[in-house]
């Protein structure tokens, strides 16, 4: 098991980083949604950590021809998706999992989806249910919720109408995927917009989707085949939040993540950091299936925050932003959030114990936590096999020494982290 050892900075930095990881969301759903296509797509900044290249070996797979060079990567679908002679491996990565089984329930042949072992723990009921409702052949363990998955295609998913109870994005992708080759329209709805790359993107490609009047998002079925992708992925906005972080809890401090999408679902934990206190600055640059420019972010005296609205929206940055709270004047509170308790580890659980090692004041919730800000002391934390929990103890580690313990989960989405993390000790006003 590798481990960092952070030392805390000494000095300020001043720093615009143009290398972080691409969008893992955007990704994923290029690799995916090139398959309802009958020509080649061509996609520039693919994400290159383990999460994503698992979903293009899947792609291919599935009979699709992958030309990659680095981070560029062309995909040539075949015209019927071919059944694989072995398992479909999504490592750790729920949304790959989720995705997958929308989109092959009504593909010809057998297919088992598995993952690593978070993965294989993770509830699978909320997309397996409703596809079964619609006549997808679907098991797993323990009763059909838990990976590995075993899909027997079928030839015809029916139409639906589904108010989600579940605010996730995954879900919602899934159910998107499956109803573009059911047998009529198909109505999905959520209570709260959660991230909105698939309808976009499908959107772009030539998919019909329109919401109606009662916030249902109508989806026809495909006619024939969509266009092709032709796309730059963006910077990942949850990857750039830990420098964002960084930055705002390190005196005299300033970062700029570049070229990064401003899909208002994926940057409200930005405007978190902006109520708390921090300088932080959008500039849109130029508009590509979404907005994309760079994230400005200095750092200001942060005071404590409520966090109980809009919570899908900045879901995968609530470790980080616990550490800000950590050292914020006052209390914070994060309610409302028990989707945490199921995401690549229980975070509710993970960030609390972590924060408790290094000396922080809390009270636990079933759906949150409440920390009272005060100073991060030195620690030996454990990531708990989750990429976000590692990365945002590592930035903790920028205040007082740190260590960090098995680190390897931060290669399914972040694999240069370590080296942006560096910079900053190398960097000067
Ligand atoms: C994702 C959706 C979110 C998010 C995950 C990526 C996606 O999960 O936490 O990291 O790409 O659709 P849920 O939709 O389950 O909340």
């Amino acid at each position: 098991m590798e481990t960092f050892n952070i030392k805390k900075l000494s000095k300020p930095f001043n720093i615009e980083i143009d290398s972080i990881a691409s969008d893992k969301s955007i990704s994923h759903r290029c690799a995916m949604f090139s398959l309802f296509s009958n020509e080649t797509s061509y996609i520039k900044n693919y994400l290159t950590a383990e999460d994503t290249l698992n979903t293009l070996s899947i792609v291919e797979q599935l009979g699709a021809k992958i030309t990659r060079d680095g981070s560029t990567v062309e995909i040539t679908p075949t015209d019927k998706l071919t059944e694989p002679k072995d398992i479909l491996d999504c490592g750790n990565s729920g949304t790959a999992m989720r995705l997958f089984c929308g989109l092959l329930a009504s593909i010809d042949g057998a297919f088992t989806l598995t993952g690593d072992k978070y993965l294989r723990e993770r509830p699978m009921k909320r997309v397996a249910d409703p596809l079964r409702s619609i006549g997808a052949n679907i098991d797993g363990r323990e009763e059909g919720n838990k990976a590995p998955l075993f899909i027997r295609g079928v030839k015809e998913l029916k139409p639906f109408t589904y108010h989600s109870p579940v605010d996730s994005a995954q879900v919602k992708s899934a159910m998107i995927l499956a109803a573009l080759r059911a047998n009529g329209i198909s109505k999905y709805k959520e209570n709260e917009l959660t991230r909105d790359h698939t309808e976009r993107m499908l959107t772009g490609m030539g998919a019909k989707l329109e919401i109606d009047n009662e916030g249902f998002i109508n989806i026809h079925p495909l006619e024939g085949h969509l266009k092709p992708l032709n796309i730059t992925v963006p910077t990942d906005p949850s990857s750039g939040f830990f420098f964002a972080v960084a930055a705002a809890i390190t005196e005299d401090s300033r970062v700029v993540i570049k070229n990064v999408s401003l899909n208002p679902t994926r940057i409200e934990a930005y405007q978190v950091l902006k109520r708390m206190g921090a300088e932080v600055n959008f500039i849109e640059k130029e508009n590509i299936y979404e907005p994309i420019g760079d994230i400005e972010v200095k750092h200001k005296e942060l005071n404590g925050v409520v966090v109980e609205d809009n919570i899908s929206w900045l879901i995968d940055e609530l470790p980080a932003l616990s550490i800000a709270m950590s050292v914020a004047n006052g209390k914070s509170l994060v309610k409302n959030a028990k989707e945490l308790r199921v995401k690549e580890s229980d975070r509710i659980e993970a960030v609390v114990s972590n924060l408790k090692k290094c000396g922080v004041t809390y009270t636990e919730f079933e759906d949150g936590y409440e920390i009272i800000g005060g100073t991060l002391n030195k620690a030996s934390i454990d990531s708990h096999g989750d990429h976000r929990i590692a990365m945002s103890f590592a930035i903790a580690g920028t205040l007082c020494d740190m260590e960090i313990n098995d680190v390897e989960c931060i290669l399914t989405s972040f694999p240069n982290f370590k080296e942006i993390l560096d910079s900053l000790y190398k960097k000067r006003n």
